[in-house]
């Protein structure tokens, strides 16, 4: 099919928003180590136990906007697709997603636009993460004016962790799958919580020890 948007123009105006992209994301990333460097100095225990972020390859907005049904165009990327900067922190305990939100929150400079919980509420295929769609003030020197950019910050638990990293590798590699696999997913999502409730349960146990 003929592309109905000039793709080197459109990714060249997308590297430039995504220069405002990092930005954000190297001035949210401080705030988060910030925090976690905190933690480790006030408790035995840090909730963070890792921050990894990453940048949208312009490939994959393409592949959103045409997913979703998202016009084709970089006003519209910039509208539509919130997560292009994207920050992951993995807990080892799952109730310490809540503990690290919570702290996340209260940082002055993320704006918390809205917040997806599905942990209490997973998805039908079992995926289960704490989103927060924020947004970061960045400040051009060159330009003296401020904007804000969107960011997607995903909490989760090292069980639910290895859950999507497993979906996403059979999603994205496997266009017919196999018969049961919805199933065999979902029943991984409840082997995990189950696993998951049972750590805090030894570990509520040996603190008060
Ligand atoms: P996407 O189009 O998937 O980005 O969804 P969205 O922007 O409408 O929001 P949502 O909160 O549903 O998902 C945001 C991100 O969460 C995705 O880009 C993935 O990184 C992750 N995610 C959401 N659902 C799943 C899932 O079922 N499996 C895996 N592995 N990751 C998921
Ligand atoms: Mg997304």
């Amino acid at each position: 099919m003929e592309e109905s948007y000039n793709v080197a123009e459109l990714e060249k105006a997308y590297s430039e928003y995504v220069t405002d992209c990092e930005s954000a994301l190297r001035l949210t990333l401080a705030r988060i180590l910030n925090l976690q460097e905190a933690f480790s100095r006030l408790q035995d225990r840090n909730p963070l136990n890792s921050v990894t972020s990453r940048i949208k390859e312009f490939n994959s907005v393409i592949e959103k906007c045409k997913r979703k049904g998202y016009d084709i165009n970089i006003d519209s990327i910039k509208e539509n697709i919130r997560d292009i900067a994207g920050i992951r922190i993995i807990t080892v305990f799952r109730d310490d997603v809540y503990e690290v939100a919570k702290q996340i929150k209260r940082v002055p400079g993320i704006n918390i636009v809205t917040e997806k919980d599905y942990i209490k509420n997973p998805k039908s295929n079992g995926y289960s993460s704490l989103h927060l769609q924020v947004q970061i003030e960045i400040y051009s020197p060159i330009q003296g004016t401020s904007k804000l950019i969107p960011l997607e910050i995903q909490i989760r638990d090292k069980s639910m962790d290895l859950w999507a990293s497993v979906e996403h590798i059979v999603k994205y590699k496997n266009d017919d799958p196999m018969p049961g696999v919805e199933e065999r997913f979902q029943k991984m999502a409840r082997i995990l919580k189950e696993f998951a409730d049972t750590a805090i349960e030894l570990r509520d146990f040996s603190e008060s020890q």
